[in-house]
C-alpha cells in the first residue's frame, strides 16, 4: 500500500564525512520541471539560498512511489510520463521520460558538499579536549589554511570556512550544449578537458579577449542541451563564483538488435559538472521537450522579458562622452541633417559633477532641463549613466545619507567597504537590502533627481561591481552584506539588484504608469524583468563583430532577449567598412546602440564620407521600418518567453547541420540574418533547411510561409512614426501559404496590461486570400493606421484581378485593388490599399 503513497517532495538523507547529514529534496514542478535541493540537515548556521530570482515559490506536483526495493526508490509523476530512480549507495538520481533516460545526477560521483564547521580555534580546542587528534599537526595546519586564501596581495578571510558545493550531471544522447553566458566564446559550448572550465563570476575585464571561458560582466547559470528530438535545461540556482566543466563523449553501449551485433552503438553523452563556492545545491531540471518549452519553463521560474518602451528599440547614439549641451544639440541636429533616424542620445560619466551620479556638471550642462525639453520637442529621449559606486564625500547628499543610514556594503571589520572607481574613493550601496533598494529607487523621483524629466532614462554600468585595485577588479569576497551574508554568496547578484532598484525607481517616478528603460552591464538569471543588457567593452575589430552574434544568441537563450553589443566596437577606431558592417549587423539585433571610448575618434554616422553615410542611413532606416515586427517579437518574448534572436537550431531542431551555426540566426520565426554575403533584393534563395526570400540588401532573408509587418517608411524617431502606414511582406511557402502577426499598443505605458489597450492581429494567406483577423479579443486599441501596401513574394502567376473586402462592414462590398506583377521575380505588389489594422478584412486574388 505504501507504493501508492503521494509525495509533495521526497526527502532523502545522505551522510558526508560519515558524520554530517545532508537533506535531499526532490520535487516535480508544474510544467515538466524537476527540482533537486541539497542542504545540510542541520547546518551550524543557515546557508545562503538565492532570494528574489524566482518570481514565486514554484507550484509542486505530486509524485508517487512506483517501485521500492533495498536501496532503490522509483518515483513517478502522476501521469507516469516521468520517472525518477533514486539509488542510495552510491547516491544517484536518474530522470527518465517515457522510458528514455534523459539525465542522471552524480553518476560520476562528483557530488560534494563542504559542510559548515566550527572555526579552527574552537575545533582545535574541541579536538584537544577530546584527545581524539589522530591527524598530524601538518594536516591541522592545512585545515586552518582553508579558512583563508591569498590572491595576489589580497587576503580573503572566510568567516564561515570553506563551503563549496558541486555535482555532476550526465546528459544522455546529447552532444550539443549551449548557454551559461557570459563568455566571449562560441555558441556551442566546448569541452573543458584542457582544464579551463567555464567560469560564472561577474567581472569588469577591460579589453577582454575573445574565445575565453573566463566570466565577464554577467552570469546566467542556465545550460541547455539539444538533440534532434529533445531539448533539456539545467538551471543551477547559485549566485557565488561557479565553474562549469563540460565533457562530451561517445559511449559505446551493447547493441540491441541482431543486425548490430557486430558493432556497438555509439551514443553521445555529455557530462556537466557544476561547482560553486558556497550556498546550497538548488537545481532545476527543465525537461522541454522542445526548446520553446525549456524557454517557457525557465521563464516560469525567473520571469519573462519586460516589454520595452518602443523608443528603446530604435537606434541609440552614445559616446564617452557627449561633452556638453551644445555637443548634444549638434549631434541631435546632425541626425536630422543627414536624414538618419535615432531615438536616444546618451550621456556617460562626464556629464556629472565629479562622477557624483544624479548630479550635473554645472559648466557643461548649465540647463539640463532645457536640453531635455529641446530633445522632447524633437520626440527623442535622453539616457544618463548611474553607476553603483558612490563618491566618498560627506558633502554629497547621496553619500551622506547612505553613510548615515548604514546602507553601504561593509568590509570584514564592519567599516564601510571602500574601493576605488571613477570618482576615486567610493562606497557601494548594499542593493541586496530591500530597504536600500527602496531608498535608491526614490532617488529617481523627479523632485529628488534635480533637472530630470520623464524623457530621461538610465544606464547602470560598473555593477559587477567593478572595484579598481580590488581583487580581480571586484569587491573582496569577505565584504559583508545585509543579514551578514558575505559578498562571496551574493556576488553575481549585485548588478541584478541595482537594475531592479533602478527600474523600480523609474516606474515609481511615473506613479506606476510608464515602462522603464534601464540598461545594465552586469546581470543574472531573471535580469530580463528589468530591462536590457549589453556585452560591455568590446573592441573595434572584425573578430568582435563576429563573436557578438554567438554572445547575443547565448544571452537570448538564457531569457534575456533585450541585448546588444556596442556598434563599431567600444575600444579603438573601426575602419569605415567595419563600422558600416557593424551598423548593418546591429540593425538586426535587439538592442541597437553605437558607443565609443573616450580615446577613440568621433564616429557619428556621417563622419565617414557620403557613401558610408548613405549605407549606414539605409541600415538604420531598415531597422525603423522593421520595428512593427520587432515590437511584436518582444511582445512574444514578454508573454510567451520566445527569444527574439534565435540560433538556427531552435527553429530547425531536427536539422543537425544547424546545430553549430553561429554566423547566421533567426530574428523571430520569420527573418534570418547571416554574416558575410550580399544579395540583391527579392532574389529567391533556397537553403537546405530554410527556403526563403531576400528582401533587403543586408543579407537578410524572409522565411517562406510568413507574413511580416513593416512600416512603409522610417521617420525621424519612433514617435514620429506613430501614424505611418503599414506594409505587409508575404513570403509564400511551397503550398503558397503564409502566416504572421502584429502587436500594437501605445508603446510606452502599462495600459496594455492594466486596461488591455492593445491590438494583437493575425495575417493569413491561403488559397489566394490574404485575411486579417484578431488573435486576442480581450485587447482593444484605437489607431487610425492602415495597411497601405502588400508585397507578395513567390506568387506563381499574373493575377487577373485583386479585390479587398472589409469584413466588419455589413455590406461586404468588394473594391478593386491596384497591383503590379513582376514575372521575373514572381513579386506581386498591391498598392494604395487603406485597410485599417484594427479591422477584419480580406484581399482576394484571382
Ligand atoms: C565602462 C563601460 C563603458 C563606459 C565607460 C565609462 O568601461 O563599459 O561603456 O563608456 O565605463 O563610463
Amino acid at each position: 500500500s505504501n507504493f501508492k503513497k503521494l509525495f509533495l517532495s521526497l526527502q532523502v538523507y545522505l551522510f558526508v564525512c560519515s558524520q554530517v547529514l545532508l537533506q535531499v529534496e526532490i520535487y516535480e514542478i508544474e510544467g515538466n520541471i524537476f527540482r533537486l535541493k541539497i542542504d545540510e540537515a542541520s547546518p551550524l548556521r543557515a546557508r545562503y539560498k538565492v532570494p528574489d530570482v524566482l518570481i514565486k515559490e514554484p507550484t509542486t506536483k505530486r509524485l508517487f512511489i512506483s517501485h521500492k526495493e533495498a536501496g532503490i526508490l522509483v518515483l513517478s509523476s502522476v501521469n507516469e510520463d516521468y520517472k525518477l530512480q533514486v539509488t542510495s549507495n552510491p547516491f544517484q538520481v536518474e530522470l527518465q521520460s517515457k522510458g528514455e533516460t534523459v539525465m542522471s545526477m552524480n553518476s560520476n560521483g562528483l557530488l560534494y558538499f563542504e559542510h559548515l564547521q566550527p572555526p579552527p580555534s574552537d575545533r582545535k580546542s574541541t579536538v584537544q579536549n577530546e584527545e581524539a587528534a589522530s591527524d598530524s599537526s601538518k594536516e591541522k595546519q592545512e585545515d586552518l589554511g582553508l579558512w583563508q586564501e591569498k590572491f595576489g596581495n589580497f587576503l580573503d578571510i572566510k568567516a564561515h570556512g570553506p563551503t563549496s558545493v558541486g555535482m555532476d550531471f550526465s546528459l544522455h544522447g546529447y552532444d550539443h550544449v549551449y548557454g551559461i553566458p557570459q563568455h566571449t566564446e562560441t555558441l556551442l559550448l566546448k569541452n573543458t578537458s584542457d582544464g579551463d572550465a567555464y567560469r560564472l563570476y561577474n567581472l569588469d575585464i577591460f579589453g577582454h579577449k575573445i574565445h575565453e571561458k573566463i566570466g565577464i560582466y554577467g552570469s546566467v547559470p542556465l545550460l541547455l542541451a539539444h538533440k534532434p528530438n529533445r531539448t533539456s535545461g539545467i538551471f543551477w540556482l547559485n549566485s557565488s563564483e561557479t565553474l562549469v566543466d563540460i565533457s562530451t563523449k561517445a559511449v559505446h553501449t551493447p547493441s540491441r538488435s541482431a543486425a548490430e551485433t557486430a558493432k556497438q552503438r555509439a551514443v553521445p553523452l555529455t557530462d556537466v559538472r557544476w561547482m560553486s563556492e558556497s550556498g546550497i545545491i538548488d537545481v532545476f531540471l527543465l525537461m522541454g521537450p522542445t526548446a520553446f518549452d525549456t524557454f517557457k519553463q525557465f521563464a516560469q521560474l525567473t520571469g519573462t522579458q519586460a516589454l520595452p518602451p518602443l523608443f528603446s528599440l530604435g537606434y541609440h547614439q552614445c559616446r564617452w562622452n557627449y561633452e556638453d549641451e551644445q555637443d548634444v544639440k549638434a549631434v541631435d541636429a546632425g541626425f536630422d541633417a543627414h536624414d538618419i533616424p535615432y531615438d536616444v542620445i546618451w550621456l556617460d560619466i562626464e556629464h556629472t559633477d565629479g562622477k557624483r551620479y544624479f548630479t550635473w556638471d554645472k559648466q557643461k550642462f548649465q540647463n539640463p532641463r532645457k536640453m531635455q525639453e529641446h530633445l522632447r520637442k524633437k520626440k527623442r529621449k535622453l539616457v544618463v549613466i548611474v553607476d553603483p559606486h558612490i563618491k566618498v564625500d560627506p558633502s554629497y547628499t547621496l553619500y551622506a545619507q547612505a553613510k548615515e543610514k548604514g546602507y553601504f556594503v561593509k568590509d570584514r571589520n564592519g567599516q564601510d567597504f571602500e574601493g576605488i572607481s571613477w570618482p576615486g574613493p567610493s562606497c557601494y550601496p548594499d542593493f541586496t537590502n530591500p530597504e536600500v533598494r527602496k531608498w535608491y529607487a526614490d532617488q529617481f523621483a523627479f523632485k529628488t533627481y534635480k533637472a530630470s524629466t520623464n524623457i530621461l532614462f538610465v544606464w547602470n554600468d560598473m555593477n559587477e561591481p567593478s572595484v579598481f585595485k580590488g581583487a580581480e577588479l571586484t569587491m573582496q569576497k569577505d565584504a559583508v552584506h545585509y543579514n551578514n551574508w558575505e559578498h562571496r554568496e551574493v556576488h553575481n547578484l549585485y548588478g541584478f539588484y541595482q537594475q531592479m532598484a533602478t527600474a523600480e525607481g523609474l516606474i515609481r517616478r511615473s506613479s506606476g504608469k510608464e515602462r522603464p528603460f534601464v540598461l545594465t552591464r552586469s546581470f543574472f538569471a531573471g535580469s530580463q524583468k528589468y530591462g536590457a543588457v549589453w556585452t560591455g567593452d568590446n573592441t573595434a575589430d572584425w573578430s568582435y563583430l563576429k563573436i557578438s552574434i554567438p554572445m547575443l544568441l547565448t544571452i537570448n537563450m538564457a531569457g534575456i532577449s533585450f541585448c546588444g553589443a556596442d556598434v563599431g566596437g567600444f575600444i579603438g577606431d573601426p575602419e569605415p567598412e567595419l563600422l558600416v558592417r557593424w551598423y548593418q549587423a546591429g540593425a538586426y539585433q535587439p538592442f541597437f546602440r553605437g558607443h565609443s571610448n573616450m580615446e577613440s575618434k568621433r564616429r557619428e554616422p556621417w563622419l565617414f564620407g557620403e557613401k558610408n553615410t548613405q549605407i549606414i542611413r539605409r541600415a538604420i532606416r531598415e531597422r525603423y521600418v522593421l520595428l512593427p515586427y520587432l515590437y511584436t517579437l518582444f511582445y512574444r518574448a514578454h508573454t510567451a518567453a520566445e527569444p527574439v534572436m534565435r540560433s538556427l537550431w531552435i527553429e530547425f531542431p531536427e536539422k543537425m547541420e544547424t546545430f553549430d551555426v553561429e554566423n547566421e540566426y533567426m530574428l523571430g520565426k520569420q527573418v534570418s540574418y547571416s554574416l558575410g554575403f550580399d544579395l540583391n533584393i527579392f532574389e529567391v534563395v533556397w537553403k537546405p533547411f530554410c527556403p526563403g526570400f531576400v528582401f533587403l540588401q543586408i543579407p537578410v532573408f524572409q522565411r517562406g510561409g510568413t507574413v511580416i509587418p513593416l512600416k512603409t517608411t522610417a521617420g525621424k524617431s519612433t514617435e514620429w512614426m506613430i501614424d505611418i502606414s503599414y506594409e505587409l511582406h508575404v513570403a509564400l511557402d511551397t503550398e503558397a501559404c503564409a502566416i504572421g502577426e502584429l502587436y500594437i499598443d501605445d508603446g510606452h505605458s502599462f495600459q496594455y496590461l492594466h486596461k488591455k489597450q492593445f491590438l494583437y492581429r493575425k495575417f493569413t494567406f491561403c488559397k489566394n486570400i490574404l485575411s486579417s483577423s484578431c488573435i486576442d479579443e480581450s485587447g482593444q486599441y484605437h489607431t487610425t493606421c492602415v495597411v497601405e501596401r502588400v508585397i507578395i513574394l513567390g506568387f506563381g502567376k499574373h493575377p487577373t484581378s485583386v479585390t479587398q473586402t472589409l469584413l466588419s462592414c455589413s455590406d461586404g462590398k468588394k473594391t478593386e485593388v491596384v497591383f503590379t506583377y513582376d514575372t521575373k521575380t514572381s513579386v506581386l505588389t498591391l498598392e494604395n490599399i487603406a485597410l485599417s489594422v484594427d479591422a477584419d478584412w480580406e484581399i482576394c486574388i484571382s
